[in-house]
């Protein structure tokens, strides 16, 4: 098997043909094959495949065994879930990885010295509920789960229902130390979401940060009306009220070293096509190089955007949806990833990202690292992401060579 053969298994699940790519989301009709696929992934390999209370899988080669706490397992993994319209390989590409590299230890003949997991952790894109990493996060402890149960979808279900229709028991979902109390370290291969191993001419890296990055929903409400015998003079216009919004967002990030601001999502009332909307719900996301430059460009941003929506005679609404801190990878577990890469791939580079990732969010708990594979095109959350199936090769045995060396005897 290979990379691109696993890959291939679930190419058809969550096509989505009006946006091109992907839409794959926690408990829509994506899920259940995505989580058959990684438990008869796992099982063909003879690991035992659970799923935690709080929605995410683990595939154990010698699951942890007596007392918990005793910090031995290695754990890989990403996730499936996508943007809407999002590629094929961000999030995949690390779990189908993760089994390949365990396929290609056991051909090998190594026996892990420590219990071994694949992983995929449950809605790592926060593009249903609104809560990215929310599997690792509710795994953690670092959100309340009576909160998050409550948020909703764009169709308004909330979590709680949506948790219950998929059959699993809501009142299970939290923290879980003991589990994290067997976890010595996390690595996660992914796709790179940029052009810096494309312009380095490498095919695979380890991380050294997660830039911070915070989300937030706008609500402008203006004044609904007729878009015909409404006179330009007498308009409170929540749409051009958002396009000045926009434009203010974008300056002041331009005017900010490294610093980047999105619009990318937006609910319309009513949506009309000769209906002046009433009011407009915009996402806003901002990230900058360290957490006070995200909390500085936020409030210059909303500054700057409550003076644009008072000119249109509008209204501003803030709701803070979720805020990812800054990580520096553990520099000991990255140095000894690289170590292991090296044989045959040479000193490989530690490169920042700008893209969240669940080993941003375990890092709060144990020592995490990544590894990128490359992007000739640095194309992400787009159908047009893409790796070469060579490079997704090297990321499996370069995957493997950290496995083994994290696993192998001490
Ligand atoms: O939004 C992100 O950075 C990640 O892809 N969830
Ligand atoms: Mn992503
Ligand atoms: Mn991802």
């Amino acid at each position: 098997m290979t990379v691109a053969g696993r890959l291939a298994q679930i190419a058809e699940i969550g096509r989505d043909c009006v946006r091109g790519g992907y839409s794959r989301h926690l408990f829509d009709s994506t899920d259940a094959p995505l989580r058959a696929w990684f438990r008869r992934s796992g099982e063909e390999l003879g690991l035992i495949v659970e799923e935690d209370a709080d929605a995410n899988l683990w595939a154990w080669w010698h699951p942890p065994a007596g007392p918990a706490g005793t910090r031995s397992a290695i754990a890989c993994g990403s996730h499936l879930d996508s943007v809407p319209g999002g590629g094929a390989y961000d999030g995949p590409l690390g779990v189908a990885s993760g089994f390949e590299a365990v396929a290609q230890l056991q051909a090998a003949g190594f026996a892990p010295h420590r219990p071994l997991a694949v992983c995929a952790f449950a809605e790592e894109e926060g593009s249903r509920f609104g809560l990215p990493c929310l599997g690792t996060r509710l795994l953690i402890g670092s959100v309340d789960p009576a909160s998050v149960l409550q948020r909703r979808d764009a169709a308004g279900t909330t979590l709680a229902d949506a948790w219950r229709d998929s059959g699993r028991d809501v009142a299970r979902i939290g923290p879980d130390p003991e589990r994290l109390g067997d976890l010595e370290a996390f690595v996660e291969l992914h796709v790179e979401q940029g052009r810096d191993l494309a312009d380095r001419g490498v095919p695979v890296s380890v991380a050294s940060a997660i830039i911070p990055h915070g989300r937030w929903r706008l609500t402008i409400s203006g004044e609904g009306n007729h878009a015909g015998t409404t006179t330009m003079d007498r308009r409170a216009d929540p749409i051009v009220a958002l396009a000045r919004a926009t434009l203010a967002a974008r300056d002041v990030a331009r005017d900010a070293a490294g610093a980047r601001a999105t619009i990318g999502r937006l609910r319309v009332v009513p949506n009309g096509t000769n209906v002046i909307a009433s009011r407009v719900d915009a996402w806003l996301d901002l990230r900058a190089q360290t957490d006070e430059d995200v909390h500085r460009q936020y409030g210059r941003t909303i500054e700057r955007i409550r003076a644009e929506v008072q000119a249109e005679r509008c209204a501003l609404d803030v709701h803070q949806e979720s805020f990812s801190t800054r990580v520096d990878f553990d520099a000991s577990l990255t140095a000894r990833v690289a170590a292991a890469v090296e044989p045959e791939f040479g000193k490989v580079p530690a490169i920042p990202t700008g893209a969240g990732h669940d080993a941003g969010i375990l890092a709060e708990v144990i020592p995490t690292a990544m590894i990128f594979v490359r992007n000739p095109t640095g194309v992400s959350h787009a159908p047009a992401e893409e790796a070469s199936e060579e490079d997704c090769e090297a990321g499996a045995r370069a995957l493997a060579a950290a496995l083994r060396s994290l696993a192998g005897a001490p």
